[in-house]
């Protein structure tokens, strides 16, 4: 049975590659794509979420949602994802027209109106913490909520923080202590996925729409990523949730104690991940460990075949 589920995201480079996965696999109903503001602001990343849906052909709903976090201040990521956000891409102009709902509400009509959705967030959390307070009886209907978040080592905005995380700690600590079944993957996996030269070259070779939409991408999305952290390539971070629903085996979660730092301290947005259970408190995520690199790059690989 397929799985349905809604893609909430800030595109971002790596978003664009995590709805190319999404729009096309066999076994995932993609009922929409909830955009929240992160990597740019929220007129960017939502034309930007559009866009890459219009390009690849893909038939859903893409809906805007908020603009600030709960609490903090706005953050964007230029210096990865640069002035638009998807920079290294043109796309036409297109006719195509957003969702009339609001990002918030799109996510809370397709999970009381479908079975066992799926919540996949590749972006700050402050639509899914919107939509938990706004109607609280989802978390009885969701399956589960996978983020790209976090991390159970250093952080990638603050020796703490992960970006996402940290462009809404408020929102996180909702969705993390709401109950409901949680999945973090955070940059102690993500940062094993590097979008080398040898990976551009190979997806280079499937030769379509997906693939030259990729290779751009990625070749200014690792230029900045060398230029901001000095790595010899970026973390391709986001389409890991997708991947992890395509393969069950792909990620290995461990069951643990999550905790969100809201203390606006210098670990202001840090996923504290009770690894050793010192704490004995409630196991209420489940972390990513580990990851299978070479499956990985098949499964994108796969995606980008399919357009
Ligand atoms: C996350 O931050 C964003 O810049 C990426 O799109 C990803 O979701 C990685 O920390
Ligand atoms: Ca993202």
């Amino acid at each position: 049975m397929k799985r349905n589920i809604i893609l909430d995201c800030d595109p971002g480079h790596d978003d664009a590659i995590a709805i190319l996965l999404a729009g096309s696999n066999k076994n995932i109903n993609l009922l929409g794509i909830s955009v929240v503001a992160g990597n740019q602001t929220i007129a960017k990343t939502a034309r930007n979420a559009l866009n890459v849906a219009t390009f690849l052909g893909l038939d859903v709903p893409v809906a805007i949602g908020c603009e600030f976090p709960m609490v903090r201040d706005r953050l964007i990521c230029e210096a990865i994802h640069g002035e638009s956000g998807l920079d290294g891409f043109e796309f036409p102009k297109y006719e195509k027209q957003f969702d009339k709902r609001h990002g918030v509400q799109l996510i809370i009509d397709s999970v009381m109106n479908n079975e066992k959705t799926t919540i996949v967030a590749t972006g700050p959390l402050t639509n899914i913490a919107m939509a938990i307070r706004i109607e609280p009886r989802l978390l009885e209907r969701l399956d589960e909520i996978i983020i790209m978040g976090g991390s159970v080592d250093n952080g990638n905005t603050s020796p703490a923080a992960e970006f996402n995380i940290m462009c809404d700690p408020e929102a996180a600590h909702v969705v993390f202590s709401s109950g409901v079944k949680v999945k973090m993957v955070g940059l102690n996996v993500t940062r094993k996925v590097l979008v080398t030269d040898e990976v551009v070259q190979r997806m280079s070779k499937i030769n379509n729409k997906a693939s030259d939409m990729f290779v751009k991408l990625m070749k200014v999305f690792n230029e900045n990523q060398r230029k901001t952290f000095g790595v010899i390539a970026g973390p391709l971070h986001d389409p890991a949730t997708i991947a992890s629903i395509i393969d069950d085996k792909l990620i290995k979660y461990q069951h643990m104690n999550v905790v969100i730092d809201i203390s606006h301290g210098p670990s202001y947005g840090r996923t504290n991940c009770d690894v050793f259970d010192y704490l004995h408190a409630p196991h209420n995520a489940y972390v990513a460990m580990d990851i299978d690199v070479n499956r990985y790059w098949d499964i994108i690989e796969e995606g980008i075949k399919s357009y």
